[in-house]
């Protein structure tokens, strides 16, 4: 019988455990063993596995975070440390492994499949920077999460006529700042992908107060600098109060979206149909609704881009 294994890994995000259940369900499914590893890569050197049964993934779609503990693992970069983690599994019989994470996790996996693990990658991050996919599995989730807080924000930036900047995740990555600056309708939206000038956003909001408006909302990536130092940076140029929200691990957490359990079910699903097929060293993705895949070689190809015409629209709309 072909044994599987799964594992998460690097930052959680919501959808994970949707991932994790498709993985275990596909698997059983098609007459597959699929066994779980506890803690990511740590817990694949540490030999952390456990075979899984269908109702080990009972009751955990609507559930954020990951069952199956997530950790980074730098020292896998490590060949030795490597090395003990494929043992592990090899005593055990599995030769198929299916990574749910970020692009950090993807390097474990593209190495791990070239020293003989077959292994997949699904794209499970809040981030949404990886390339071989329109989204990752988490996104939705954390943009709702932010859209909400946001939304509540503007209720009190409205009544005490202040400005706000509120910082959301995304060290390299702008994509939770402009999808929730769009749907937050943002003023001002600051991304790393873009170079920020804080003499032109002050300038644009003393514009704005000359014509009357009162509150405003400022999106910045934690990439970018932090809410504390956008309102330093800003008073250089204005004489503003400003008040300051840090978002933090909350984009996180909380129950996944209906999007984002369906996106995990397919993409769990299908990394389970590529190792069937023996096919790997590959991440699954959707692209214009249809799954695809990529090999990770093209995958760390280029670096995630920022849709551009979104980031223009954004600012159209914020005049
Ligand atoms: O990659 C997901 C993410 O949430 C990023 O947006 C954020 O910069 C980072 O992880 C935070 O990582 P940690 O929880 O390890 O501090």
């Amino acid at each position: 019988m072909k044994k599987i294994a799964v594992l998460t890994s690097g930052g959680d995000s919501p959808g994970m455990n949707a991932a994790v259940r498709a993985v275990v369900r596909k698997g059983i499914y098609e007459g597959v063993e699929v066994h779980g590893v506890y803690q990511g890569y740590q817990g694949l050197v540490n030999d952390n596995i456990k075979k899984l049964e269908l109702g080990d993934v009972g009751d955990i779609i609507q559930r954020g975070g990951t069952k199956l503990y997530s950790a980074r693992c730098p020292e896998f970069i490590e060949p030795d440390v490597r090395k003990k983690a494929i043992a592990n599994l090899q005593k055990r019989g599995i030769d198929s492994l299916v990574v749910i994470g970020g692009d950090g996790s993807y390097r474990g996996a593209q190495r791990l499949n070239e020293e003989g693990i077959k292994t997949v990658g699904v794209p499970g991050t809040i981030d949404n920077d990886i390339n071989g996919t329109d989204y990752t599995i988490g996104f939705d989730t954390a943009l709702n999460t932010i859209v909400d807080a946001v939304d509540r924000i503007r209720d009190t930036a409205t009544s005490h006529e202040r400005t706000f900047i509120v910082e959301v995740m995304g060290r390299d990555a702008g994509d939770l700042a402009l999808w929730a600056g769009v749907a937050g309708g943002a003023e001002t939206i600051l991304i790393p992908e873009s170079h920020s000038d804080i003499k032109e956003v002050a300038e644009r909001i003393e514009t704005g107060m000359k014509r009357g408006k009162k509150h405003s909302i400022i999106i910045v990536a934690e990439g970018v600098m932090t809410a504390a130092q956008c309102g330093e940076e800003l008073r250089k140029y204005i004489n503003i109060d400003t008040r300051e929200s840090v978002l933090g691990h909350m984009q996180r957490g909380g129950k996944p979206t209906g999007s984002d359990r369906v996106l995990a079910s397919r993409l769990g699903a299908y990394a389970v149909e590529l190792l069937l097929n023996d096919v790997h060293g590959h991440a699954v993705g959707i692209e214009d609704n249809r799954l695809t895949r990529t090999s990770f070689d093209r995958v760390f190809e280029e670096s995630h881009r920022i849709d551009e015409g979104l980031f223009r629209l954004s600012k159209e709309l914020s005049i």
